[in-house]
């Protein structure tokens, strides 16, 4: 995703640790009226709910109502995928309201001698196809972002694509490691374009609504709903064990699996990759992308309210370290890269040091540290940490500390 044009905001980018304002950290374990959190009884009771209602109506929208599954087809099945390794299946799931219905597609890659797999789950950006060079994965006619080196014209996924993000997709060290894998193309559950017409939203609205209301989600909270949905079908697919799936995504994704993490307490595990603004970095840093900038590039992502703090960041009673406060006790990961600068990697670390405070209340370590580790020099805790060498993307690095801290304190 590249800057085209420089806007004068973009201009400003700070990229200097010694212009990074002072801002006070609030409190994840002080209550908006001041009171001090101590027990887990009161931090689940008062405090939890209070954090998540100001995400919910601030930063990434609510979900007008709930809407399940309505049916679901296994389109295709092969228990001898990936050279005899894994069972591969493609379910269909199908969901209906307001006359209109919403179809997405789970490709899933399933250890074959296992009874029930714990399993990651990811959105992928340009398709189920590109993740495999696996002939069989079906090529998703939903709207796709155009890329010249992908050959995608017009909106459209092709042959051209497949397995063009191998790279990003450590699938047989996944199942090697006894994992399932589950990818969804996220632009089957919301086009990733400033557009409220189409995707889940408008099987949502409200008679004569076109636009969610201030409150109300973006396409981060859409594509959330979307993995808790998955889930959904996993408690229903006896090969899955669903009491152990991981919350993965990268970039606007790791927002998208930290939003998704914090909605629904089910998924075991949560992992954020480069996720950056409005993800795990902290907003009142201003330290790279901004949020007058994200709201800007991508209006569509959080909720209309979340405009209120552009360069504005002071006013903010949350920051995002609180975010992955709400993620306690269940493991979470949090991962920078070095040249990703934009994404803010200290200000990712330094959430995960912040978020730490309410591990301890249920007994759990985390980022202890407020010293950056080197890089390549992994923390492993319930709550992790590392940032490796080289840009944003999703490496075998990436994939083997996350399967190496999901053996740990997830399976
Ligand atoms: C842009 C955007 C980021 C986002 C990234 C991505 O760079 O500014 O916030 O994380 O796209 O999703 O790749």
């Amino acid at each position: 995703f590249f800057i085209l044009s420089m806007s004068p905001l973009l201009s400003q980018t700070n990229y200097d640790e010694s212009k990074v304002p002072s801002f006070e950290v609030p409190d994840p374990l002080m209550t908006f009226k001041g009171k001090k959190i101590k027990t887990v009884k009161k931090w689940e009771k008062t405090r939890r709910p209070e954090l998540f209602h100001f995400f919910e109506n601030n930063v990434y929208g609510k979900i007008p109502k709930t809407l399940k599954i309505d049916s679901y087809t296994i389109l295709e099945q092969d228990d001898n995928a990936f050279n005899g390794k894994a069972k591969r299946k493609q379910v269909e799931l199908s969901f209906k309201n307001n006359g209109k219905t919403l179809r997405y597609t789970i490709l899933l890659y399933l250890p074959k001698n296992k009874v029930k797999a714990p399993v990651f789950l990811g959105y992928n950006f340009y398709g189920n196809h590109t993740i495999t060079e696996d002939k069989a994965v079906f090529i998703s006619s939903a709207w796709a972002n155009n890329n010249e080196s992908f050959g995608i014209e017009n909106n459209t996924l092709t042959e051209v694509s497949r397995g063009k993000r191998t790279n990003r997709w450590a699938v047989e060290k996944i199942l090697d490691a006894g994992y399932g894998l589950a990818t969804i193309y996220y632009g089957e559950v919301d086009p990733d374009k400033n557009d409220f017409t189409d995707g889940i939203h408008s099987l949502l609205y409200q008679q004569d609504q076109n636009h969610p209301k201030p409150d109300e989600w973006g396409s981060i909270a859409a594509w959330s709903w979307g993995m808790v949905r998955a889930v959904d079908y996993f408690e229903k697919d006896p090969d899955i064990d669903a009491s152990k799936v991981i919350a993965f995504g990268h970039s606007r994704l790791g927002k998208t699996s930290l939003w998704a993490g914090v909605m629904d307490k089910r998924f075991a595990g949560v992992i954020s990759n480069d996720s950056g603004c409005g993800g795990a970095a902290m907003s009142k840093r201003k330290f790279g992308e901004t949020l007058a900038v994200i709201n800007d590039r991508f209006p569509h992502w959080f909720c209309d309210n979340f405009n209120e703090y552009n360069e504005n960041e002071e006013a903010l009673p949350v920051d995002q370290h609180q975010l992955l406060a709400l993620i306690a006790p269940r493991p979470l990961y949090v991962a920078s890269a070095q040249e990703d600068q934009w994404a803010d990697p200290r200000g990712e670390f330094l959430s995960a040091h912040y978020a730490t405070q309410v591990y301890h209340l249920y007994d759990k370590e985390g980022i202890e540290t407020m010293e950056m580790p080197k890089v390549n020099e992994p923390i492993h805790n319930t709550v992790s940490y590392h940032i490796r060498t080289g840009k944003h993307d999703v490496t075998d690095y990436d994939w083997e500390n996350y399967i190496k801290w999901a053996n740990a304190y997830v399976k």
